[in-house]
């Protein structure tokens, strides 16, 4: 079997992801996060609040008895308030890094340590953003969330690559890391940035338009993308790509 531990598979890309998963008996999916909005006989759901520190802490992974893949794929995420610095609560700064950096890498972390020893392909996908490498005014925390995103994937993989190097000394080996970015997306997401105040963000117009012209892709094609990229892994270009790069 399969396994693939998804965040945010209750709407958007996640749940995209685990629907076209879920249409092979071979794959059995695991979903994080608050709302439970697929029934599946191959799927178990896990509450949880990824801005909640303690219960990303608590988080156990599952035992699995001779798996053939097993993925995380570091997908919730949240844009957050659109507001430029100095005029964001505290709070709502903390929540959405936990979200978006905090949660990938402690849950990167625990799956690591405990799919060390599992002999299969095992696999980190963590979604990220044109958003990490370009600045956006009004989004200061995503941007430099899903920038942290990036850098964390690319250290975590140099990492792999190191101990590979050593495999008599490696206790991590054999994990996989990509951080890829899906492009612009019709999901709920998209929704929240068209709702920001015109005062806070310069670009609202721009991404009014991306809907009104229809240059938004729809989740159940980006999720075709990304998962004909994860079952062809030597096709990937890189740590660090976006869909865009395989077009
Ligand atoms: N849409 C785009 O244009 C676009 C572009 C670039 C990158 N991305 C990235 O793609 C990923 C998916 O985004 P999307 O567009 O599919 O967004 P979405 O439709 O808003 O879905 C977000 C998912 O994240 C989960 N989530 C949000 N807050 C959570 C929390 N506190 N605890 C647990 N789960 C939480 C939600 O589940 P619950 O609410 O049920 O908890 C939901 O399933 C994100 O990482 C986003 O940054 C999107």
């Amino acid at each position: 079997m399969n396994y693939y531990y998804i965040t945010g598979t209750s709407r958007g890309i996640g749940k995209a992801f685990a629907e076209h998963l879920l249409t092979n008996p071979s794959n059995y999916v695991f979903g994080i996060c608050r709302n439970k909005t697929i029934e599946h006989p191959n799927y178990t759901h896990y509450h949880l609040d990824l801005t909640d520190v303690n219960a990303i802490k608590d988080f156990r992974f599952d035992p699995h008895s001779h798996p053939k893949k097993i993925y995380l794929i570091n997908n919730a995420g949240a844009i957050g308030f659109i507001k430029p610095i100095g005029k964001l609560d505290a709070d709502i700064i903390i929540k959405n890094y936990t979200l978006n950096l905090i949660a990938p890498s402690v849950l990167t972390n625990a799956f690591i340590e405990f799919y060390n020893t599992t002999d299969c392909e095992k696999v980190i996908v963590n979604i990220g953003s044109g958003a990490g490498k370009n600045p956006v005014d009004g989004w200061a925390v995503y941007c430099s969330s899903k920038a942290g995103l990036d850098m964390f994937s690319r250290v975590v993989d140099a990492e792999q690559k190191i101990r590979a190097e050593h495999p008599q000394e490696s206790i991590h080996k054999d994990f996989k890391i990509f951080s890829i970015s899906p492009g612009v997306v019709n999901t709920a997401m998209q929704s929240e940035i068209r709702s920001a105040e015109k005062a806070d963000f310069s670009r609202l117009e721009d991404f009014i338009s991306y809907k009104v012209n229809n240059q938004l892709s729809e989740p159940s094609i980006v999720s075709d993308k990304y998962l004909k990229l994860l079952n062809n892994l030597t096709t990937i270009k890189g740590v660090l790509s976006s869909i865009k790069d395989y077009e």
